[in-house]
């Protein structure tokens, strides 16, 4: 999407070859005339779809899906990230590994917000090595939700969330894909 790509060029930082920073709206201040349009474009990507919900993880993924889930009139999930495994068996719950912070956490879901009969599209504000949508198609899959497509804002496709994503079967959309972060410049795939 030619505008994302051109506030990522106006405002984002490379901060080393691997990490985008990209806080003045979307990470820590948040930008909602530009939410609006990338959720419109997600919309739009994914128009054929019936989508009953949308999901997404805590924090940042948050803000583009509760726009997203406005235009669409269907609620927004957050999954909640945990420190601590002492979670009733109310929840759905998957450890998650982030190689960008070098932890693992939790993330839960109350059993009562995702049923069977959803039809789910999930949002998040990056992909980089797929870890996060790997934990929340793991929930997914515990809930027998049915998964109708994946919307990332900003993929790094330089790393490998992409390929073992697709290799599942899933569609994914993403409105700007980072080719290259090397030197302080950034670069888009084609
Ligand atoms: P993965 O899920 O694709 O494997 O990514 P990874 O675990 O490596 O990323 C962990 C966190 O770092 C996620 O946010 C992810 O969105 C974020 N992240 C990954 N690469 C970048 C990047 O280049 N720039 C920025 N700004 N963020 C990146 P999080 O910890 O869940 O943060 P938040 O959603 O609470 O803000």
């Amino acid at each position: 999407m030619k505008l994302l790509e051109e506030h990522i060029i106006k405002y984002g930082t490379a901060l080393n070859n691997e990490v985008l920073k990209v806080d003045s709206f979307i990470n820590h201040q948040i930008d909602p005339n530009l939410m609006m349009k990338l959720a419109k474009d997600i919309q739009d990507y994914f128009k054929e779809k019936e989508i009953t919900k949308i999901v997404t993880i805590e924090t940042s993924g948050i803000a583009p899906s509760v726009f997203l889930g406005y235009l669409l009139n269907v609620p927004v999930v957050y999954l909640k990230k945990n420190s601590s495994k002492i979670i009733g068996t109310n929840c759905y719950q998957t450890v998650i590994h982030s190689f960008t912070k070098d932890v693992d956490y939790l993330i839960t879901c109350d059993k009562k917000y995702i049923k069977e009969s959803d039809k789910v599209l999930f949002v998040d504000d990056f992909m980089a090595n797929g870890e996060a949508c790997l934990g929340a198609i793991d929930i997914l899959k515990q809930a027998n939700a049915s998964i109708e497509g994946i919307a990332i804002i900003i993929e790094k496709a330089f790393q490998s969330g992409r390929q073992k994503v697709e290799a599942l079967g899933y569609d994914i959309y993403s409105l700007a894909r980072i080719a290259s972060l090397e030197n302080g410049n950034i670069t888009f795939t084609e």
